[in-house]
């Protein structure tokens, strides 16, 4: 572990948020073995849900009651009772004090800090510096957030920097979502099959991603997922790996229509596949997702339609982090040590080395890849 990360200080920094969640310097914590089961208890007993997170496999829930004489905020958690703790505890939060153990007893619940970020302690691991592979696109998918399934598409997470989920909504129809918003540094959804219509914080009127279209939800945006076709894929990468999602209680969406406004120092983009200008680099045919100027030139992303006669990858420049998602087809990844074959629905994430050290090749006919890059790192 060589770092802190600092997604959350994004947040509550940020001097656009109108109102953002205030810090928690103390909380119950509940061991529990079951997630669903003591929310639904809670739930039962007038609580309601703040937060909850991993996004991919929640492992906590931060709820509150909010009776005038007993305001009351716990945390729900599996990862507790997986480490033995049995009974409720009370968690303080001594570095965003001050905090007198005194007073602790009798906290004010709207006082919310979340140190998670990277591992979900607020550190990361070194970097990997081989490519790491994801497992077959028929491996386990596990049920996350508001009955999304999701496959993992970077195992080890990057040491706790990124994840990467392929999300699959087998039933179209309504999703049961409801306005939220993540604590990240980065975060891309990208539909890869199926349509999915969403609506976003001063963004107008909900509108259709259809596939190979992408939204960049900028640090805290408020959004909310409305309806699915049958078998919808979306693929969403994100930064840290673990981070909070909350639950926006107070803004309702549609909000109107603000374009320009900065969230945690990025812009929102909306890329819209069949709209983007076609553009080549050697014989390899891109689309650019525009995100260099939306993020400061911290992260790129492009559509690549990779031809079948190997070829080094192009990049965005000199990054720390690029992940390739095999769209279509196959992708030959031809690295020093040998070729691999990279399926449809699969990933390979690589280290600045590897990038500039392999070539790729479409297995049989050109496969479109989406490709995204942090080229410079977060101060
Ligand atoms: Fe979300």
């Amino acid at each position: 572990m060589e770092q802190t990360a600092s997604a959350s200080q994004n947040l509550f920094s940020d001097e656009t948020r109108r109102w953002p969640p205030p810090p928690l310097l103390s909380v119950w914590v509940v061991p529990c073995p079951d997630l669903d089961q003591a929310m639904a208890s809670f739930t039962e007993a007038g609580f309601d849900v703040h937060s909850l997170g991993p996004a991919d496999n929640p492992s906590y829930a931060v709820m509150f009651a909010s009776h005038p004489e007993l305001p009351t905020t716990v945390r729900l958690d599996t990862d507790a009772y997986r480490r033995g703790r049995r009974e409720p505890f009370l968690q303080v939060d001594l570095q965003h004090g001050p905090v007198q153990l005194a007073s602790a007893v009798d906290w004010n619940p709207r006082v919310l800090i979340d140190c998670e970020g990277g591992n979900g302690d607020g550190t990361v691991d070194p970097v990997p510096t081989e490519p790491v592979f994801s497992a077959a696109a028929d491996d386990t998918w596990i049920v996350g957030r508001a009955g999304m399934r999701y496959r993992d598409l970077l195992p080890g997470r990057w040491g706790g920097r990124f994840i990467a989920s392929h999300i699959h909504i087998p039933n179209g129809g309504p999703v049961p979502d409801y306005v939220h918003y993540h604590d990240v540094e980065f975060q891309l959804i990208f539909c890869h099959r199926g349509w999915v219509r969403v609506v976003y914080e001063d963004q107008g009127e909900p509108f259709v991603l259809h596939p190979g279209d992408a939204v960049l939800q900028a640090p805290g945006i408020r959004h909310r997922v409305l309806e699915a076709s049958d078998d919808l894929y979306v693929v969403e990468i994100s930064s840290p790996a673990q981070h909070p999602t909350y639950i926006e209680r107070r803004l309702v969406l549609p909000n109107g229509l603000s374009p320009g406004r900065r969230y945690g120092g990025q812009n929102y983009v909306h890329f819209v596949h069949d709209e983007a200008r076609r553009e080549t680099v050697g014989s390899i045919e891109f689309r650019s997702l525009g995100l260099e100027s939306a993020t400061g030139g911290r992260y790129s992303a492009r559509i690549l339609q990779i031809p079948v006669d190997a070829r080094p990858l192009p990049s965005g420049g000199p990054g720390d982090f690029s992940l390739l998602v095999v769209l279509d087809g196959e992708l030959n990844v031809e690295l020093a040590d040998g070729g691999r074959l990279v399926g449809h629905g699969q990933a390979v994430a690589l280290d600045a080395d590897s990038m500039s050290a392999i070539a790729v090749a479409g297995h049989g006919a050109p496969a479109p890849t989406l490709l995204v890059q942090r080229l410079h790192s977060p101060t």
